[in-house]
């Protein structure tokens, strides 16, 4: 949720930090803001309600600098608007901050401390930059111990913030907590960042920044700082992505792209984790802890969530070991019992969910052993589980997540094949993965090659509906989830993705003539009931519409899937989804790859 940017040292800060935030637009969307000082007496601070390209505009040609900060804004506090976008300004106008993250008790720290101030915006983050203000003109503190200060009464909060002092106007002061911040190192001149994908055309060197530190960022200097105030030593790691890969190229949208790229994610996948004779190659510890675990517990979010509804299956099917799925949000503060030995693995995309970081704090405090499987190294998730395991998808930059879900699913199924064979299951050996996950990539490159009819089926039953229905038993079941979700949150059709023999104990009331009912039919054993259930749905007027295997068509059937192992169908049957999602969104004329509410990083619980 939001996404923060910050340059010193470079004439063309400017240009630096509206490309950046445009790079990190997917972290929200509803305003936006600068802060440039060109080190000469001359600053501006330009706002605007909307997109990174309204605010383009309103920059124009005049505004300069050679420091400066930058907010893309995903609204918690007070709605989208001019006043309450960031940089937000202390009252004298000397200090300049921009916030990600929650401050959870601006209202104490207003009431407390600053009931003599008129407040120009609702956001939590003005309560800051005006606290900093008070401890330095009241109190007489140096711009570092006003900052210090003010952060040492933040309590729980959540930030990363970056702030500037007109009368230091090289200087970025900035501090870490909860919130991914990063500083990227360069020559005569540094960033700082939310997330390196916005910063890659500057530098690929990047410093990661713990919970509680404090930094200091001149266009020579970058003075990390412990909460004791003690300097920190640390080296730059380097981010091996290359700046093109984060473009979407000739494509209208990135999640077109990212469905797309889905069977190289496949093929990458095996190259990474399966040697030539198709063993997976994992490491011997992660192996070792998972092999001492009484019990899984696999918790996520949203689309990683239905990821793991899927990679439970793997996890019981292949390795005889019980697992459970956790909802990140509802775990963290009603935990259940857990058994003796437990192993938490944590599925994220980004590695910066917070929901999913806080039972991640919790199970380390436990000191239980976790994996977290992830897409973007270095992030916060990786960084403090125990183990971490990469997607390798690529960045994934389109709000709805599409090829981290089946990159989450192969990687499970991978990870459920060596620990099966670790603890001498015979369906693990017998499973050849490597073979299967081939199978997949052409079977996914032969549905995204079929765009067209999903565009056709989008447009005839999906474009005018209120509301519409995926069902499916089991594995079925799961991604009738994801696929439920992917249309509702791209095209606001309301979505349901139901266990389709639980349709008949009340929701069917909801089905009226033409009411999209999409069945997801892969598995064998269920089969048979998902098409009764999709009779009953028909006989009371529903559109019925079937994504069926091969191996399970029947004449009349709307998609057909190649058939792959019954375990891994989810990676095929999942696809008709996205696409039917994507065409919808884009029929209906809305912006498919940022829609409304929605931001991809969800740094705040
Ligand atoms: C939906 C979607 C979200 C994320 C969720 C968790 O398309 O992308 O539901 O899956 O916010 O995010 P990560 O996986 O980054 O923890």
């Amino acid at each position: 949720m939001c996404g923060i940017v910050g340059v010193t040292g470079k004439d063309s800060a400017v240009s630096i930090l509206l490309n950046g935030l445009e790079k990190l637009e997917y972290r929200g969307y509803d305003s936006a803001g600068i802060y440039v000082n060109d080190q000469d007496g001359h600053d501006y601070l330009v706002k605007e309600k909307g997109r990174i390209d309204d605010l383009r505009k309103e920059v124009g040609a005049n505004v300069h600098g050679s420091t400066g900060i930058g907010h893309t804004r995903w609204a918690t506090h007070g709605e989208p608007s001019v006043a309450n976008a960031h940089p937000q300004v202390s009252a004298d106008g000397r200090f300049y901050l921009v916030h990600n993250g929650v401050i959870e008790n601006f209202q104490a720290l207003k009431d407390q401390y600053l009931s003599d101030v008129t407040f120009k915006s609702q956001t939590d983050t003005e309560v800051i930059v005006q606290l900093v203000d008070r401890f330095v003109t009241k109190e007489k503190m140096s711009t570092m111990d006003a900052f210090r200060k003010t952060l040492s009464l933040l309590g729980r909060s959540s930030y990363g913030f970056l702030l500037m002092d007109k009368q230091t106007p090289d200087t970025l002061y900035v501090a870490k907590n909860k919130s991914p911040l990063l500083i990227g190192v360069g020559q005569g001149f540094n960033v700082v960042c939310s997330d390196s994908l916005a910063m890659l055309d500057q530098t690929k060197d990047f410093l990661e920044l713990h919970d509680g530190e404090i930094v200091v960022v001149k266009p020579d200097e970058v003075k990390i700082m412990d909460q004791k105030g003690d300097a920190v030593e640390r080296k730059p790691f380097h981010v091996d992505i290359d700046a093109a890969q984060a473009d979407k190229g000739t494509y209208p949208f990135y999640m077109l792209k990212e469905i797309d790229e889905q069977p190289n994610v496949m093929r990458k996948l095996s190259q990474v984790y399966l040697n030539d004779n198709g063993q997976p190659v994992i490491n011997q510890d992660l192996l070792d802890a998972l092999k001492a675990a009484d019990r899984l517990y696999i918790v996520a979010a949203g689309t990683s969530y239905h990821a793991g509804l899927v990679g439970a299956k793997l996890f019981e099917s292949l390795a005889n070991v019980p697992t459970e799925v956790h909802v990140s949000s509802e775990f963290a503060y009603n935990q259940p019992l857990l058994s003796a030995h437990p192993f938490f693995i944590f599925l994220t995309q980004s590695g910066e969910t917070a929901d999913s970081r806080e039972v991640l704090l919790n199970v380390n405090e436990q000191k239980f052993p976790s994996l977290t499987i992830t897409n973007v190294p270095n992030s916060t998730l990786s960084r403090e589980a125990t183990y971490t395991l990469l997607l390798h998808a690529g960045p994934e930059i389109a709000v709805a997540s599409t090829k981290a879900y089946t990159a989450q699913i192969a990687l499970e199924a991978i990870l459920a094949k060596a620990l099966g064979e670790a603890v001498g299951q015979s369906a693990a050996r017998d499973f050849d993965v490597k073979q299967q996950l081939a199978l997949v990539a052409n079977g996914m490159q032969a549905l995204v090659d079929e765009k067209d009819d999903f565009d056709a089926i989008a447009k005839a039953d999906l474009l005018h509906t209120p509301n519409a229905f995926y069902i499916g038993r089991g594995l079925d079941y799961a991604v009738s989830l994801e696929t439920a979700l992917k249309l509702k949150e791209i095209s606001y059709v309301q979505a349901e993705g139901f266990a389709s023999g639980e349709l008949k104990h009340g929701t069917i009331a909801l089905i009226e003539k033409d009411t999209p009912v999409i069945g997801i039919i892969t598995q064998a054993n269920t089969a048979a009931l998902t098409r009764s259930n999709l009779q009953e749905v028909a006989a009371r007027g529903a559109k019925t519409i079937t994504i069926v295997t091969n191996n399970l068509a029947q004449d009349g059937d709307t998609i057909v899937l190649p058939a792959v192992d019954e375990r891994l169908t989810a990676l095929l049957s999942v696809v008709p989804g996205q696409l039917l999602a994507y065409y919808t969104s884009l029929n209906k004329g809305l912006d498919v790859d940022k829609p409304r509410n929605l931001a991809k990083s969800v740094t705040v619980e």
